[in-house]
C-alpha cells in the first residue's frame, strides 16, 4: 500500500517570519462554508493583496487575520499566537485595520483627529482616555501622510465616503502596527483619489519599517505597485496564492471571476476586462 505523505512540520507550523499562518482552516455558519480548507502564510516583509467576487470569503478570511473571529477548523497562528489557545486582546492592539465593518461604527460626531488618536486605547469615540502631545503630533502626521491633515478638526459624520477611507487608514496605523489590514480602502474613491490612495500605499509598503500588509480588493487595477504577493480566492476557496508575478494570470483571473478575462500589464500596474471573443 502506499504510503500516504503527511505534511510536514513546516506547513503546519508558522516559520520565525510568519506573521499570519493558516492551515487548513474553515469556517462554516450552518449549511453554508465561507472559508474553505484555506492554507495560507504571510510573512512579517510581504505585502499582499487578496482578490475575489463579491462573497467569496475575502472579509471573512481578514477577521481571521485580525483575531475577531476563530476559525470552525484548522490551525490558525496570527502574530506568532494560536488562535483559541490565548486571550485575543493580547494580540489586538497589535493589528491595525480599517474596513468597512469599522466605518459603519464610528459615532458621526467624533472629531477626525479623535478617530485617528482613539487608535491608541482601542476605542472608538473617544471619551476620557488621556492622550499627550506626541499622540497628537503622530495623529497628524499619519492624516498628513494619507492625505487629509486639513481635516482634523471636522466630525467624521461630514466626510465623505473617500475621505472616510484615508481616516481609517490613518487611524490603522496610529497603534505602529506589525499587521496592518485594509478591507477595500480604495473603494467609493473617485480615480484621482484612488491614484492618489495607491501611490500612498506604495510608498508606505515600499518601506522596509512598514508592517505586513494585506489588502483586500476587487479590483486588480488597486493593486498598489509596491505589492509583492497575491492571493485569489473563490467560493471560500483559494485559486491561488503566491508572488504576484507567478499568481496573477489572465487564466488565473477568469477561474476566479468565472469568466474569460483578459489581464494588461504597464509599469507595475495591472488592468483587466472581458475578453472580445
Ligand atoms: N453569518 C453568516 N451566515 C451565513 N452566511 C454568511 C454569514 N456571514 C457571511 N456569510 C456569507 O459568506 C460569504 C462570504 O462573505 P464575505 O463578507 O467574507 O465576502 P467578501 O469576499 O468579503 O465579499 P464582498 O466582496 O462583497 O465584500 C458571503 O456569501 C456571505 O453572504
Ligand atoms: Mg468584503
Amino acid at each position: 500500500m502506499a504510503a500516504v505523505s503527511a505534511p510536514t512540520a513546516t506547513t503546519i507550523l508558522p516559520g520565525p517570519d510568519s506573521v499570519i499562518h493558516l492551515f487548513d482552516i474553515t469556517v462554516r455558519r450552518g449549511p453554508s462554508v465561507l472559508l474553505d480548507a484555506v492554507r495560507w502564510n504571510v510573512d512579517a516583509d510581504q505585502r499582499w493583496v487578496i482578490l475575489g467576487p463579491n462573497g467569496a470569503g475575502k472579509t471573512t478570511l481578514l477577521q481571521i487575520a485580525a483575531a475577531q473571529l476563530h476559525p470552525t477548523s484548522g490551525r490558525a497562528h496570527v502574530l506568532g499566537a494560536r488562535l483559541g489557545a490565548v486571550s485575543l486582546a493580547e494580540i489586538r492592539p497589535l493589528i491595525g485595520i480599517s474596513s468597512a465593518a469599522l466605518a459603519n461604527r464610528v459615532p458621526p460626531m467624533e472629531k477626525v483627529l479623535d478617530v485617528v488618536v482613539s487608535a491608541g486605547y482601542g476605542v472608538l469615540g473617544r471619551w476620557r482616555e488621556r492622550y499627550d502631545e506626541l499622540d497628537f503630533d503622530r495623529a497628524n502626521e499619519l492624516l498628513e501622510a494619507m492625505g487629509v491633515a486639513p481635516l482634523a478638526a471636522r466630525h467624521y459624520g461630514t466626510l465623505s465616503e473617500g475621505e472616510r477611507k484615508r481616516v481609517l487608514a490613518a487611524r490603522a496605523l496610529m497603534t505602529d502596527p506589525e499587521l496592518l489590514l485594509l478591507d477595500e480602502p480604495a473603494a467609493g474613491l473617485d480615480l484621482g483619489g484612488r491614484e492618489d490612495l495607491l501611490r500612498r500605499l506604495s510608498t508606505l509598503a515600499d518601506d522596509p519599517a512598514a508592517p505586513a500588509t494585506v489588502l483586500v480588493t476587487h479590483h486588480v487595477e488597486e493593486i498598489p505597485t509596491a505589492f509583492t504577493h497575491l492571493l485569489l480566492l473563490r467560493q471560500g476557496r483559494v485559486v491561488t496564492a503566491g508572488p504576484i508575478s507567478q499568481t496573477l494570470t489572465a487564466d488565473a483571473l477568469s477561474e476566479t471571476f468565472d469568466m474569460k478575462l483578459d489581464l494588461q500589464t504597464r509599469d507595475g500596474r495591472y488592468f483587466a476586462h472581458a475578453k472580445n471573443s
